[in-house]
């Protein structure tokens, strides 16, 4: 079987290759095997490969934080899970092509969901789910301001908050984007710039906005610090600029304003483990309801996996970069 491996941290089409290891083997009692249909490639991959990550494993190690696969074989003692079912794992190593895993580490979807947008459900759709809710309690009607809004996870906010009853003021770096985002739902797009305030101000007739969703970092943290009001929370959960978050200490000091993190382990772990099941149950209904499907710019085969990181590396893009470990009908 073929797996991703990295042998040193660096430049991630530099540093993964496609190896061939040995098969995972039987499942032992209470495990199950699947074999990997797609993963995506997300920006904490490329993090991952890099070694700016918070996990830098001993090497040579295998990336990926989540993928969709088939289950093949199931050990002794398990229930809830049949061969042939679809499932998401909440283990990590996924850029392979065949998984031995735990039963209680794996979700079965719905029959019938997309199995390329499923490769995509186990981290963006809870983060944005969780950003709107477990940060600032939002009232009905209330504003949210958001950067990447083109990203996966921003077009998730966008339709989180709008079928929730919040607007979103979304900010992206070109204009060809604004169309397509009202489509989705958000109420107002801006471009990123030095007159953000400025732009926040008029698209919202000068909204009271409590809540900033951050996955810039630098400048961007502190240009969105300026669109928050007195008191209101800027939440930092990704650096696509590499920066670290500032804020102003007049934003801090003068006006209250809060800066916070965001990152999606921490915050699941304050649910139940019941709650989470269900979160995801919930989450893939909407994938199966058409509400939370993501666009997808192209698609790589495992073999292929340099020609898959330079694209998904590429700016601009329509859509995330996935990649196929295993053709089914
Ligand atoms: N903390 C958590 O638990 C958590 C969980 C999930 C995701 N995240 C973070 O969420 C963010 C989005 O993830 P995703 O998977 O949704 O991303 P994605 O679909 O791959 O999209 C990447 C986005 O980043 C934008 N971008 C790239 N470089 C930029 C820069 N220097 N300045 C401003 N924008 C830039 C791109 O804009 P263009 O189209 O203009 O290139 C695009 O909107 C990432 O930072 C990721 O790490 C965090």
């Amino acid at each position: 079987m073929k797996q991703i491996l990295i042998d040193a941290y660096g430049a991630p089409e530099q540093v993964a290759r496609c190896a061939d290891i040995a098969d995972v083997g039987a499942p032992g009692p209470g495990e199950v095997v699947f074999d990997v249909l797609y993963f995506p490639i997300n920006p904490a991959d490329l993090a991952f490969c890099r070694g700016q990550y918070r996990l830098r494993p001993p090497l040579p190690a295998t990336p990926g934080a989540e993928c969709v696969g088939e289950v093949i074989a199931i050990g002794a003692g398990v229930s809830g899970v049949a061969v042939g079912d679809r499932v998401i794992n909440l283990q990590r190593e996924n850029w392979t092509q065949r998984r031995r895993v735990p039963a209680t580490d794996v979700i079965v979807l719905p029959a019938g969901v997309d199995p390329k947008q499923a490769a995509m459900l186990r981290i963006n759709p809870p983060t944005a789910r969780l950003l709107l809710t477990d940060v600032v309690a939002l009232s009905p009607g209330e504003w949210v301001l958001q950067n990447v809004a083109n990203s996966a996870v921003g077009r998730l906010v966008i339709r989180m908050a709008r079928a929730r009853g919040w607007k979103t003021v979304n900010i992206v770096r070109r204009q060809a984007l604004f169309d397509e985002l009202t489509a989705l739902g958000a109420d107002a797009c801006v471009l990123e710039g030095d007159d953000l305030a400025q732009q926040v101000k008029a698209a919202t007739g000068g909204a009271r906005i409590r809540l900033g969703l951050d996955a810039v970092g630098g400048r961007a943290t502190t240009l969105m610090s300026d669109c928050i009001a007195d008191e209101g929370t800027v939440c930092h959960y990704g650096s696509m600029s590499g920066q670290e978050a500032v804020i102003p200490r007049h934003a801090l000091i003068y006006r209250g304003v809060t800066l916070t993190g965001f990152m999606l382990g921490r915050f699941l772990a304050r649910h139940p483990a019941d709650e989470v099941q269900a979160i995801y149950r919930e989450l893939a209904a909407d994938l199966l309801a058409g509400t939370v499907d993501a666009p997808i710019d192209g698609i790589h085969p495992i073999e292929d996996i340099r020609e898959a990181l330079i694209h998904a590396q590429q700016g601009g893009r329509s859509g995330k970069v996935l990649v196929q470990a295993n053709a089914r009908a």
